[in-house]
């Protein structure tokens, strides 16, 4: 096992820059999430640390080791794809030796650990088996064993379970995680889905059109987001997002107003400057009497454990009223068309500028 370093790493491919100046130190035996949306650089950072490309610019570590001119077959990293990328010829008992024998491990070692992984994954009796024997999530099982079996010091992983369906990924996910609780080994797994991010990182990397964003603890990336991207990413549904202009103790929203919450005071905020309001839905209550915010009801989706409703502001201008999503319990009963009154969880409401995206009321408070 080894931590794994990235030191101001920048990668350009003729002259376009896939990713810019990250720097994150992942400590020996944590698991760490690197998200983002498609294309922002989150397979180029991981290929970088597998060896599979170079970097331009910076420097990696495996360890004390800078292996940014080590083979990828010297890292003694192992790689898990979206795309198994199984040997089909070969059973899955091949398949999972497959490392092992370029290593040269002797024969007897090998069948040891074969069995040992494919016992903890469930798959021993699918040993003699060909992969276009295996359903999808057997094979995903098996591209995990075949990383396993090799005992690396690290494990790369890529979106490894977006091609399960979502009872499946469920539980490999749950898996996964108990994997390495077992065997602790340093980890790092890339994925646009925020629920593996929240429920497998010991810390996040938010990555945004190659650079990062916020490194922090799921849930503090959660409550904390360090700009709107970051807040508008984490969390299904996404953060509500406002536009209001500032007017001394209030935030007007075309004809509605909004109290400014008192720990804004700090903040010097200019009168008469538009900003963005952030709330997520389940800091966003019904009330009886009118409070903060009207809207109407456009759309209604019930989710079982919860409703969710997509309303839109009610004001002078409807058709330029501004959307928000809202969780009510099952036993309500809204419908397309009704008119509802809103009170926000203020303690929870942020405040984005909105030229830079930057989360104002979190920098406030660092
Ligand atoms: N070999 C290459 N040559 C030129 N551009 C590349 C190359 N590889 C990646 N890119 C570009 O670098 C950017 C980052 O790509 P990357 O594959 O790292 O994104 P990603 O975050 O993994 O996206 P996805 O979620 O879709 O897998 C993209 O704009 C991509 O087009
Ligand atoms: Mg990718």
């Amino acid at each position: 096992m080894a931590r794994v370093y990235l030191e101001h790493v920048t990668r350009r491919f003729s002259g376009f820059t896939a990713v810019e100046d990250i720097t994150f130190e992942v400590p020996d035996g944590q698991f760490w999430v690197v998200i983002g949306p498609s294309g922002c650089g989150k397979s180029t950072v991981l290929r970088s640390i597998a060896g599979l490309d170079s970097v331009t610019e910076g420097n990696l570590y495996i360890g004390d080791r800078r292996v940014n001119d080590v083979p990828a077959r010297q890292r003694d990293v192992a790689m898990v794809f979206q795309n198994y990328a199984l040997y089909p010829h070969l059973t899955v008992a091949e398949n999972l030796a497959f490392g092992l024998r370029m290593r040269q491990v002797d024969s007897k070692s090998i069948r040891a650990r074969v069995e040992t992984v494919a016992q903890s994954l469930d798959i021993i009796h699918l040993l003699d088996r060909q992969p276009r024997q295996l359903s999808g999530g057997q094979q995903q099982r098996v591209a995990l064993g075949r990383a396993i079996a090799r005992q690396p010091q690290v494990f790369l992983l890529d979106e490894p379970l977006s091609n399960l369906d979502a009872q499946l990924r469920d539980e490999t996910r749950a898996e996964l995680k108990q994997l390495h609780q077992r065997l602790g080994i340093t980890s790092i797994y890339v994925t646009h889905d925020q629920v593996e991010a929240m429920t497998l990182a010991d810390q996040i990397v938010v990555l945004n059109q190659g650079r990062i964003q916020q490194i922090a603890a799921p849930q503090e990336i959660y409550a904390q987001p360090v700009n709107q991207m970051v807040a508008t990413f984490l969390g299904s549904p996404p953060m509500n997002i406002l536009q209001a202009t500032f007017e001394g103790s209030t935030f007007h929203l075309d004809d509605q107003v909004i109290p400014c919450p008192a720990r804004f005071r700090n903040l010097m905020l200019v009168k008469g400057q538009p900003f963005n309001l952030g709330i997520r839905p389940e800091h966003i209550q019904i009330a009886s009497s009118a409070l903060h915010l009207k809207v109407e009801v456009r759309l209604v989706e019930p989710l079982g454990r919860e409703i969710l409703v997509r309303s839109v502001l009610l004001g002078e201008n409807p058709a330029n009223g501004a959307m928000l999503s809202l969780q009510m319990l099952p036993t309500s009963r809204p419908r397309v068309g009704d008119c509802l009154l809103l009170q926000l969880d203020l303690e929870h409401l942020c405040i984005f500028d909105p030229m830079t995206g930057k989360n104002l009321s979190v920098m406030e408070s660092l």
